[in-house]
């Protein structure tokens, strides 16, 4: 009996899950291991959440189906932030969606507004919800490769005319992961034309838009003109808060896109637990003072990670946003061979650039997860492994 589908084969790979796996049996081995892999920080959740949830489980109503509509109070949060931080005022009812985390809403996205064999462009290296969704939708998948001398930017434009016609959806995420990068206001204008242009829906994916340094400020796509006609936007508590295992997140956009995406989810899951989305309102209330440490400490440990890169040859810039370095390697260093090599000789747990796409290869991605001093712990025991490779005249 052929007990999979078809579709399923055409998914790569997913590392971050089976990277867990191998990491439990390593710290039943006892091995030291620093896990620098999934952008899951270890930042308690602000206590306005714990608290928030904690009364909520013990209102029975809150125990009720949430729906689609799941609760007033946080869609009301989400629009009032939305207002507050970019300045875009959104209808609570129609323009916002909670999500069981922004990657349900992204991966499920494609089953609302692509039809089988529409193109679908995604970014490679790109956070791999896209290419699941993309595939499980049966689309056309166009990886865009995301390179260093083209500031990591998916420019629509350099797309083949006939290619460019068949595209329906475009996934962009900036700030960026896997690669830090950040969008200038002008690069998002150019792009929202050919969209408008094109009728492509564009998926904006802002979940890292408080993870930011330096006095930069990450905007919203609807902050460009024209973008509330064609862009869908999606955030999560995950980053911003410390929330990643709560499951919270939400989209806003226009209310056609909106309630496409409703409908796939009526279907396949019925909304975000309300005791949750209430703390999600809570937080979202008080959004700018509760992401000012998680920024602060962040911004430590990204400069003790790249003085430490520094001391081993591994300069990078530092980025203005988001949780993570994108290391080049040496020439020649195949990005699995050498994460395995740390991994196995280091028990350091990072993640090969090609997790996220071909267009990974020649890339690690650190992941600011623990506090400074291992994390420079962990960026030696890549120094040493380093070494070893050049002592062995060896290429991964
Ligand atoms: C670019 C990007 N989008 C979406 C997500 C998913 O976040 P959530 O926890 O809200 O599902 C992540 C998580 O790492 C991410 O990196």
């Amino acid at each position: 009996m052929t007990v999979r589908s078809a579709r399923l084969d055409r998914l790569p790979a997913y590392t971050v899950a089976e990277l867990a796996a191998r990491k439990r049996r390593l710290l039943a081995d006892g091995v030291d291991v620093i896990d620098l892999s999934a952008g899951d920080v270890d930042f308690p959740p602000p206590e306005a959440a714990v608290e928030a949830l904690r009364e909520a489980v013990g209102d029975p109503r809150m125990s009720r189906y949430p729906h689609q509509v799941g609760l007033l109070e946080f869609r009301e949060a989400a629009a009032n932030y939305m207002e507050r931080r970019f300045g875009v005022a959104v209808d609570p009812l129609t323009e916002v969606l909670p999500l069981i985390g922004s990657k349900e809403g992204l991966s499920h996205l494609p089953l609302a507004v692509v039809n089988p064999g529409d193109v679908c462009v995604l970014p490679d290296p790109g956070y791999p919800a896209y290419i699941g969704g993309a595939v499980i939708a049966e689309a056309d998948v166009e990886r865009v490769p995301l390179v260093a001398e083209k500031e990591f930017l998916v420019e629509l434009g350099d797309l083949p005319a006939d290619r460019l016609d068949a595209v329906r959806l475009v996934y962009l995420n900036y700030p960026n992961n896997p690669t830090a990068a950040v969008a200038p206001l002008d690069y998002l204008k150019r792009t929202v034309e050919v969209c408008l242009r094109r009728g492509i829906v564009l998926a904006y994916d802002n979940p890292y838009c408080e993870i930011t340094f330096d006095g930069y400020t990450a905007p919203s796509i609807f902050e460009i003109e024209g973008a509330r006609e064609v862009a869908l936007e999606f955030h999560s508590a995950s980053k911003s808060f410390s929330m990643t295992g709560w499951r919270l997140g939400w989209v806003v956009g226009r209310p056609e896109l909106i309630s496409a995406l409703t409908k796939v989810k009526t279907y396949v899951d019925t909304g975000v637990f309300l005791a949750v989305q209430k703390a999600g309102a809570a937080v979202l209330d008080r959004a700018e003072e509760l992401v000012a440490p998680v920024r602060e400490r962040l911004a430590e440990r990204r400069d003790a990670a790249v003085r430490a890169l520094d001391a081993i040859g591994l300069g990078v810039e530092k980025p203005k946003a988001t949780m993570y370095l994108w290391v080049p390697l040496p020439k020649g260093t195949t990005s699995v061979g050498f994460t395995r090599e740390v991994l196995e000789h280091e028990g350091v747990l990072l993640l090969p650039g090609t997790a996220f796409g071909e267009g990974g290869e020649g890339y690690f991605r650190i992941a600011l997860t623990v506090e400074s001093e291992r994390v420079a712990e962990a960026v030696q025991r890549v120094g040493r492994t380093l070494e070893r490779m050049g002592a062995a005249g060896a290429r991964l």
